[in-house]
């Protein structure tokens, strides 16, 4: 069962396309890594999900 479930985020930083359509989700119980490259997104994944920036 999902615990967490993101579905076709987009994050903008004024001009700046920052995060394009992620989906994912993470099962209850499970201990999940975001892994990418240096500007990949992962910051801004995580602060959409926390609601710090506005998807
Ligand atoms: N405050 C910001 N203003 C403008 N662009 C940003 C800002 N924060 C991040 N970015 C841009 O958004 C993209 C994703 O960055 P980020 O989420 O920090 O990646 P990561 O954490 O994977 O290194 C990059 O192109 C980065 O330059
Ligand atoms: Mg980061």
């Amino acid at each position: 069962m999902a615990l967490l479930e993101v579905r076709e985020l987009d994050v903008h930083y004024g001009g700046i396309h920052a995060l394009r359509n992620v989906s994912f989700s993470v099962d209850e119980g499970k201990i999940v890594t975001l892994i990418g490259a240096n500007g990949a997104g992962k910051t801004t994944t995580l602060r959409a999900i926390s609601g710090l920036v506005k998807p």
